[in-house]
């Protein structure tokens, strides 16, 4: 979580790390803070509790052409101004904005700093007295640095600032990502592509305890040993109009309505001559496998849940899904010839990166399905197939959970040919049938209003397939509207829940299946005569006449990647009527990189 930004040329640099840090947020937005240097005189860090919008408000005009920037979200110490960043050493002259969390800070305090009283309660600010304890101690940045990643237990991108010598910019990198973008006349680091993109599209990769001297017009880039790497830079095709809101209020709604696109765009990535196509060394890989360990967390969890039913019916596979901050200390026992597969829209989530760091170890293959091309769990697994859902803003997961499912449908179609489906057109189908539900907002809007605007909680309930689509419902309307909302199977309520369920409580039925239909009807009876509100999502092949939402037919085993559709604008109207912040829900990051 967090995110840092950095630039040295010749440029003011209050903007560019301003813009840079806007398309951070989604990394976490509780605080931000900025340093700006100019030379030792002309230096002014300006941070608080707050957005970046804030941060801009706080900001006077300091001349400067070398600056760091921070948008946090908390993890060691509320957030408020001491504890944003950029934190200081206690003489002042060392600076740093860190993304990460440091194990041993515990440790480190006591063992150097016992008679050091520290400003504020995070990690950070030992980690820059440290910096500044070795550089003391050595009398050289880069040894100082060396030795600094040598102490510290934890994940960290570092960037640094030492006020003596304002022809420098440092980044230290582990564990948490951190890019260093190639500029002309100028370069920057960035925990990401798209808080660069505004300046540059060419970046290097900063791997685990690499660390990089940065000067307007030199980049040197050197492993913890202090040996030199030569690496060549690579150029990013993020498009930067994908990462803008356009005509839309909020990146949520875009994002929903880019799913059809999205759809489309996967199978044309995925067609090689007319026929859908994988990698073989990954389809031999899945086929030798006696067993698919899917690891995920939150939406991609969710997905994966219905990755394990794609891949068992049409390949034939089994497949056990597993929420990856679990299986690291729970881990159950593995098969003979295991292949992990890490679902992960941003690849970078650290509960999952601990599982595949643990398998990698124990010898077992790994496969990553990621949005994001060079992401560290893409770089860490064996194979990688990218989901090609364009950047995904906004913190609550649309598109890329639609985009992880056609992938996954792709991969378990390839893995047994002789399959019946014709899967191209289904997929495409689809696609339409998505479009289709993008046009019914009007419906979506007043459904959420009548159902959601005045209750403190809510049910989903499904069966097979579409409990796992319920899964995902009640995550998708907790996480931007604070409803309390609870992914139930349909034929478990009546084992206690229904105790929950009062004159008025909202209960939304997904009904998909037909071998399920009838069950779950009587579900929605039963809750129906205890007073529950209750609204039903059906395929029109099953439908009733009461049903509210009717979506159009499309094959059985894809019925998740529409029926979320009309869940996901029903959350978004919901929190829309509650004047919610829907992009940036409280609480909540869009890359979870702490454990
Ligand atoms: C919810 C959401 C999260 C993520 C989870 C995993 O809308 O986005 O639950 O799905 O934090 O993130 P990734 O997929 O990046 O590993």
């Amino acid at each position: 979580m967090c995110g840092i930004v950095g630039y040295i040329g010749t440029e003011d640099v209050k903007e560019i790390i301003l813009t840079g840090l806007q398309k951070l947020e989604y990394r976490g937005y509780d605080s931000a803070g900025i340093a700006l240097y100019q030379d030792e005189s002309d230096f002014e860090i300006f941070k608080d509790k707050g957005r970046i919008a804030h941060l801009r408000s706080i900001l006077e005009d300091v001349p400067s052409t070398l600056g760091i920037g921070h948008t946090r979200w908390a993890t060691h110490g509320e957030p408020n101004k001491v504890n944003s960043h950029p934190h200081t050493s206690s003489n002042e002259r060392f600076v740093i904005v860190h993304n990460g969390v440091i194990e041993n800070d515990d440790y480190l305090k006591e063992k150097y700093f016992s008679n050091v009283e520290f400003r504020s309660e995070t990690d950070t600010e030992i980690v820059v007295e440290l910096l500044n304890y070795y550089f003391n101690k050595y009398g050289a940045v880069d040894v100082a640095i060396r030795h600094l990643m040598n102490r510290l237990e934890g994940s960290y991108a570092l960037g640094i600032i030492d006020r003596k010598n304002p022809e420098v910019l440092y980044a230290v990198k582990n564990k948490s990502p951190l890019l260093v973008g190639v500029g002309d006349g100028f370069n920057m680091i960035g925990s990401d592509a798209m808080a660069m993109l505004h300046r540059t599209n060419s970046f290097y990769d900063l791997e685990d305890q690499e660390y990089a001297v940065i000067k307007r017009d030199s980049i040197e880039l050197y492993e913890i040993t202090g040996a030199k790497l030569v690496k060549e830079p690579f150029t990013s095709n993020l498009d930067p109009n994908d990462i803008e809101k356009g005509t839309y209020d909020h990146f949520m709604l875009k994002e929903i309505d880019e799913q059809p696109f999205v759809i489309r765009r996967i199978i044309q990535e995925y067609e090689k001559d007319g026929n859908l196509h994988i990698d073989p060394e990954i389809i031999a890989d899945v086929k030798e496998a006696d067993r698919l360990y899917i690891i995920a967390a939150g939406t991609s969890y969710h997905a994966g849940l219905i990755g394990k039913q794609l891949i068992e019916n049409i390949a034939g596979i089994p497949v056990e899904v597993h929420i990856s901050s679990e299986f690291i200390y729970n881990t159950p026992i593995i098969s003979k010839k295991p292949l992990f597969i890490f679902i992960s829209q941003s690849g970078e989530t650290a509960d999952s990166r601990a599982v595949l760091v643990k398998i990698k170890k124990l010898g077992y293959k790994s496969l990553t399905i990621t949005n994001v091309e060079g992401s560290t769990l893409s770089r860490e697994a064996n194979h990688t197939l990218l989901i090609h859902a364009g950047p995904e803003i906004a913190v609550a997961s649309t598109k890329a959970y639609t985009a992880q499912i056609a992938v996954l449908s792709i991969l378990a179609y390839m893995v047994n040919e002789d399959n019946e489906i014709d899967l191209h057109h289904e997929l495409s189908l689809v696609a339409t049938v998505i479009e289709t539900l993008c046009d019914r907002k009007e419906l979506m809007e007043e459904l959420a209003r009548k159902f959601l605007s005045e209750t403190r909680n809510c049910f989903y309930i499904g069966r097979h397939i579409d409990y796992y689509v319920a899964l995902e419902a009640a995550l998708k309307l907790k996480e931007i509207s604070y409803i309390q909302t609870e992914g139930f199977a349909a034929g478990e309520l009546k084992h206690g829940t229904i105790a929950l369920i009062e004159k008025g409580t909202p209960v939304i039925a997904v009904i998909s299946q037909e071998d399920i239909n009838l069950n779950t009807r009587s579900n929605v009876k039963e809750v129906r005569s205890r007073g529950a509100n209750t609204l039903v999502i059906a395929l029109d092949s099953i439908c009733a006449g009461t049903d509210q939402v009717v979506i159009d037919d499309v094959h059985p085993l894809l019925t998740p990647l529409v029926t979320i559709v009309p869940i996901q604008l029903i959350a978004y109207y919901a929190a829309l009527h509650r004047e919610l912040d829907i992009d940036k829900p409280r609480n909540l990051a869009k890359s979870v990189t702490v454990e």
